[in-house]
């Protein structure tokens, strides 16, 4: 018999082909009534699937009362209700560490980007402005002081790749992170105000709800860039459209949003803002080892009772 496995996630297709050659696999979103499927169906399921930004709430997960494990397509678990489900015992899977790379890819071409104009220049010279006259100068990159708003994985890896441009890093989280040399800074809005480019890569959740708020953003000034690869939820996304429109911040690099994908329609205008479809683990490579990790925890779970990479207790 094979176990039935519940789809709530965005999945790539190849990866919904090949779950359902060994599992039972049913996708949510395509019954018409879902709470009903669900009342007449949810003890049928063993397993459920999700993703980054879809996740499983208590509820959905109540409704499954023999769920033992949950396959997250993501690295991040904020819309997942972890501590619940671990109090019923039921295992998380997710995909650390196969896309560090790739998102910290993606920080640094948005810093780049929003430093130097990038995406700006790249309008100007479509538009034909630049037979009319020059590109306004930018700001340098190399040597500039880096702060990075976390310090997991994704964040050393950004660390390390900013060494290629010797700059200078510090960081902030609720902890100093006792393996890594660089320079911790206890306070947020210290580090804004020290920093020329503040990175944000911190899990979402309540935890760090807009953790960048005005304050931090009026630390970080009219000479300072705002990157965020995180979760749009870690910024107060009001007081960013604020701080940029009226220019106490220099520019934002930004990658996700908090209600997304709506993004503001005061930042559709501006130069200064680079913005990108939640797409930093967007690549092959890493999207087919997320896939690949998703396939692994269900198996490596139905197998020996764990998945390979299992979230941490909440
Ligand atoms: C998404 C992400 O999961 O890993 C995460 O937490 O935010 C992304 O990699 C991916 O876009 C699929 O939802």
């Amino acid at each position: 018999m094979k176990q039935r496995l519940l789809n709530n996630g965005r999945l790539p297709p190849a990866l919904e082909a090949r779950l359902a050659e060994t599992y039972a696999l049913h996708t949510l979103a395509k019954e018409p009534d879902p709470k009903a499927f669900l009342a007449a169906h949810g003890a049928e399921f063993t397993a459920l699937l999700t993703s980054g930004t879809v996740g499983a709430d208590a509820a959905l997960i109540e409704a499954l009362p023999n769920l033992r494990v949950i396959s997250n397509f993501g690295v991040g678990l904020d819309k997942i209700d972890v501590a619940f489900a671990q109090s019923r015992g039921i295992a998380v899977g997710y995909t650390p560490d196969v896309l560090n790379d790739c998102v910290a890819d993606i920080a640094f071409g948005l810093l780049l980007d929003v430093a130097r104009g990038m995406s700006a220049a790249d309008r100007f010279v479509r538009r034909g402005d630049w037979l009319e006259t020059a590109f306004p100068l930018a700001r340098k990159v190399s040597g500039a002081r880096l702060g990075l708003v976390g310090m997991g994985r994704i964040g050393r890896a950004i660390a390390q790749r900013s060494s290629g441009f010797e700059m200078d890093v510090r960081y902030h989280s609720r902890r100093p992170v006792a393996e890594v040399s660089w320079r911790h800074e206890p306070s947020l809005v210290e580090l804004a105000r020290w920093a020329d480019f503040l990175v944000v890569i911190t899990a979402g959740g309540p935890g760090t709800r807009h953790l960048i708020n005005a304050e931090v953003l009026d630390a970080l000034g009219p000479d300072g860039f705002l990157i965020n690869v995180a979760r749009g939820t870690v910024v107060d996304e009001a007081a960013l459209v604020r701080a940029l429109v009226e220019r106490r911040i220099a520019g934002a690099g930004l990658d996700v949003f908090e209600n997304e994908p709506q993004v503001p329609a005061e930042l559709m205008p501006l130069d200064n803002v680079v913005l990108l479809p939640h797409i930093a683990s967007g690549t092959r490579e890493t999207r087919q080892a997320m896939a690949d990790r998703v396939y692994d925890n269900l198996q490596f779970f139905f197998a020996e009772g764990r998945p390979v990479s299992a979230a941490p207790p909440a």
